[in-house]
C-alpha cells in the first residue's frame, strides 16, 4: 500500500512586483537579480490572507481530483508563515472547505514544508490510519521581509499550491527527509514578541535573515545527494526519472544539481522567472503547472526535492 497524488490545486495572487519595480526601491537591477537567481517578478499578497490562497488552492485540487472534501481523513498544511500563531492554518482551510471528516495541523520546515508535510501524510496512508489527505504548502513571506534589505527582498514572492493523496497500489515509491539543526542561524526569523510581564521586553520586529552563501553551498551539496539516496534506495536509474521537480529558489542551485546528476535541463521544470521563491508553495504550484498542462502520464517517474532553513531536505520518488 502506498499513496498517489490524484488531484493538483494553486493559487498566486494578483499583484506582479518586477524587478523594475524593485530597483525603484532598493539599490537593485533587473541584470543582477534575473543574472544570480533567474527570477524576473513576484506575485505579491495585497488582499490575499495566507488562509485564503491556501484555501483557493485547495479547491482547485479537489475539484481536479474530483472528490468532495467530506471525503478527506487528513489535512497537513506546510508553511511559516500563517495568519495567526494558532489555531494552525491546515484548520482554517479545513473551516472554510467544509472538511468536516478531517483531522489538520501544519508541518513546520519552511520551503522543505510541502514536501516534509506529503511524506508525513504519505506515512499516515501508508501504515493505513488514513485514506484521502490533502497537502497544501502555503507562504507569505512578503510580510516577514525587511523591504529595505536588497539581499534578501528580491529573492521571495506568495503563493500556495497543494495535492490530494490517496491510498494506492502505486504512486509515491521512497521517501526521504533530514534536517541539521545546527545550522537553524543561516536562514531564520524570529517570532515577533510583545515581551510579559516579567521582563518587559521592547517588541521585536520579525525579520527573515538569511546568510545567502551558506544557504547556497548547502543546497548544492544536499540536493543531489538526496535525490542520490531515494534513486540507489528503490533501485532506480536517473535516466528513468522524467522531471526532477525542485524547490524554485534560484536557477544556478538547480543547473548545479542538473550537472552533478549528469541529467539534462530540460528534465528540470522551473518557474522562478514568474514567481520567485514562494517556500513551501513552489514545488505544489510548479506540479500543477505540469499536470494542468498536460505534461505528467500515468507511469512517468517523477523525483520532487526541498531544501530550506532548518536546515532541512529532502527528496520523494513518485510514478504518477
Ligand atoms: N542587487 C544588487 N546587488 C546586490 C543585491 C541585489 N539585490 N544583493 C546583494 N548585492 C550585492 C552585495 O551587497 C555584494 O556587494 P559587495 O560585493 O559590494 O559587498 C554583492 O552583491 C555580492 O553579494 P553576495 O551575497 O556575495 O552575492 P551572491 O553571489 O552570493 O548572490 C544570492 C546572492 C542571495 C543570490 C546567493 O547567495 C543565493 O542565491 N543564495 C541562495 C539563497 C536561497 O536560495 N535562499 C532560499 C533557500 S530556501
Amino acid at each position: 500500500m502506498t499513496s498517489r497524488i490524484i488531484g493538483t490545486g494553486s493559487y498566486m495572487p494578483a499583484q506582479i512586483v518586477t524587478n523594475d519595480d524593485l530597483a525603484k526601491v532598493v539599490d537593485t537591477s533587473d541584470e543582477w537579480i534575473a543574472g544570480r537567481t533567474g527570477i524576473r517578478q513576484r506575485r505579491i499578497a495585497v488582499g490575499e490572507s495566507a488562509c485564503g490562497m491556501a484555501t483557493e488552492a485547495a479547491r482547485r485540487a479537489l475539484e481536479s481530483a474530483g472528490i468532495d472534501p467530506e471525503e478527506l481523513d487528513l489535512i497537513l498544511v506546510g508553511t511559516t508563515s500563517a495568519d495567526h500563531c494558532f489555531p494552525s492554518a491546515a484548520c482554517e482551510v479545513q473551516g472554510e472547505i467544509g472538511a468536516v471528516n478531517a483531522s489538520a495541523f501544519d508541518v513546520s520546515a519552511a520551503c522543505s514544508g510541502f514536501l516534509f508535510a506529503m511524506n508525513t501524510m504519505q506515512a499516515f496512508i501508508q501504515s493505513g490510519m488514513y485514506r484521502t489527505g490533502l497537502v497544501i504548502g502555503v507562504d507569505c513571506l512578503s510580510k516577514l521581509i525587511d523591504w529595505k534589505d536588497r539581499g534578501t527582498c528580491v529573492l521571495f514572492g506568495d503563493g500556495a499550491g497543494a495535492a490530494v493523496l490517496q491510498a494506492s497500489d502505486t504512486g509515491i515509491c521512497h521517501t526521504m527527509m533530514r534536517s541539521d539543526g545546527t545550522k537553524w542561524r543561516v536562514l531564520s526569523c524570529v517570532s515577533r514578541t510583545n515581551g510579559n510581564l516579567l521582563n518587559r521586553k521592547t517588541p521585536e520586529l520579525g525579520y527573515l535573515y538569511m546568510d545567502g552563501q551558506e544557504v547556497f553551498k548547502f543546497a548544492v551539496k544536499r540536493v543531489p545527494e538526496c535525490i542520490d539516496q531515494v534513486l540507489k534506495e528503490s533501485g532506480t536509474a536517473v535516466e528513468e526519472v522524467k522531471y526532477f521537480v525542485l524547490h524554485q529558489a534560484n536557477y544556478r542551485i538547480i543547473e548545479s544539481v542538473a550537472k552533478r546528476l549528469k541529467q539534462p535541463m530540460d528534465k528540470f521544470p522551473m518557474n522562478m522567472e514568474r514567481y520567485g521563491n514562494t517556500s513551501a508553495a513552489t514545488i505544489p504550484v510548479l506540479l500543477d503547472e505540469l499536470n494542468r498542462s498536460g505534461k505528467l502520464n500515468f507511469g512517468d517517474k517523477i523525483v520532487l526535492s526541498g531544501f530550506g532553513a532548518g536546515l532541512t531536505w529532502g527528496a520523494t520518488l513518485l510514478e504518477w
